[in-house]
């Protein structure tokens, strides 16, 4: 069907209405939110895998927040940011941006001054414009700064929601660790109130990694890890998304799509969306949802993967010991079993193959388990799958 009438936004932030579930991460959320309305500082850190729905619950639970608790929100991207600096220009140029058709927009002008830059076409877009040593000092005096920009808005919005998104490059340093460590200990030692709600977005080893550089840190955080989604709630999505552009679907249609799924949002709008391109019409049938789940792998794969994944997986001497890896759709696998699988020319092979993928970062080894190894994440662990079942001829169900 016409893929500009999908109901699947894969990539895109969830419109509310096909926003599904998280009802106690968004209670938590809320709760810190509205505390932070009445003058306390809160900090916590969103974790869990990639596209299972951090950022989105960071924007759901932030346009939220902007309504009921009367909070500023800011949502800063920190994707490929490595240098404080650059994210304290990212994050108080979001700030700025943030406030354009804004009733405060005027303060927060005012508050740049004549570091506001116009810039585009016919100028119509702001920029702020900072030197190097303009940022230096904003960094180093980031908690004045941030309670001077609340003092501006005072009267117009009770709290800053401010949401760092995607701090995978910056927990690696020293320096970010040290940063908030001592961001949030200069707020808790202040007799002032601090009406701020900051959340920290990442993936669990990342909020590992900065509490090992900064052990303290591990105590602040309120920790909101977002797990996959139950059976229940990702057939919540699929019908709701068919319904709303009228499409029909069998339940054990809908099954083998739950099935496939895995609990992850992001794998559910890729297969919705190839469900939906693949369909002739409005009634969707079995032959329909397998090949659109065959579909979703060659987008995933494209999208995801290296391509010297691709080559060392369809190698004549590593194929026959990927299908044997991957032909289940589970997360993790162990060494000894993998290895009882193979035949003794395989197995002569099977680790420089093990070696191979882990240098590519297609399987990771499993902290967790003696010999164990683990995908990366969902979307690796349902396209091996589907790659191998094909390539074994197999059909899905
Ligand atoms: N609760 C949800 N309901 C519906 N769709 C969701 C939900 N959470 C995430 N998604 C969708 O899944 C995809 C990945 O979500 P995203 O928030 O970007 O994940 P992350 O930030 O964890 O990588 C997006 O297309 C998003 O629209
Ligand atoms: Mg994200």
């Amino acid at each position: 069907m016409n893929p500009e009438l999908s109901p699947f936004r894969p990539g895109q932030p969830v419109p509310t209405e096909f926003f599904v579930g998280r009802i106690k991460e968004i209670q938590c959320v809320r709760s810190m939110a509205k505390a932070s309305a009445q003058g306390r500082f809160k900090i916590g850190f969103i974790s869990g895998e990639r596209g299972i729905g951090k950022s989105s619950l960071a924007y759901f639970v932030r346009r939220l927040s902007d309504r009921e608790c009367n909070t500023a929100g800011c949502h800063v991207f920190l994707g490929g940011v490595q240098a404080l600096n650059e994210m304290v220009r990212k994050t108080f140029d979001r700030l700025l941006k943030e406030s354009v058709d804004k009733p405060w927009h005027q303060q927060v002008s005012e508050f740049f001054g004549d570091h506001v830059r116009k810039v585009g076409l016919l100028g119509v877009s702001l920029e702020l414009d900072l030197k190097e040593r303009d940022l230096s000092i904003l960094t180093r005096n980031f908690v004045p700064s941030l309670r001077n920009f609340l003092d501006k808005l005072k009267g117009q919005k009770d709290a800053l929601f401010l949401v760092l998104d995607d701090i995978n490059g910056l927990a690696a340093s020293e320096e970010f660790a040290n940063w908030l460590k001592s961001t949030v200990d200069e707020i808790a030692t202040s007799d002032r109130e601090m009406p701020l709600c900051l959340l920290v977005v990442g993936l669990e080893e990342r909020r590992r990694e900065l509490v090992e550089k900064q052990p303290s840190l591990g105590r602040v955080f309120e920790l909101i890890d977002i797990a996959p989604w139950s059976d229940e709630e990702a057939a919540e999505f699929y019908q709701r998304a068919f319904q709303s552009a009228q499409a029909k679907i069998e339940t054990a249609e809908l099954n083998t799509l739950v099935q496939f799924t895995g609990g992850s949002p992001v794998l559910a709008h890729e297969i919705g969306d190839a469900v939906w391109r693949t369909a002739k019409n409005l009634e969707i049938d079995a032959r329909e949802i397998s090949q659109g789940i065959f579909n979703a792998a060659e987008v995933i794969g494209r999208k995801l993967l290296e391509p010297q994944i691709f080559s060392a997986i369809r190698s004549e001497r590593y194929r026959s010991i990927f299908r044997k890896m991957a032909d289940k759709p589970q997360m993790r696998f162990r060494r000894s079993e993998l290895a009882a699988r193979l035949t003794n020319e395989e197995g002569k092979v099977m680790d420089n193959f093990l070696r191979r993928m882990l240098n590519l970062g297609a399987i990771e080894t499993d902290a967790d388990v003696r010999g164990g190894y683990k995908f990366p994440n969902r979307l690796h662990a349902f396209y091996f799958s589907i790659v191998a079942k094909r390539e074994k001829g197999e059909k899905l169900r």
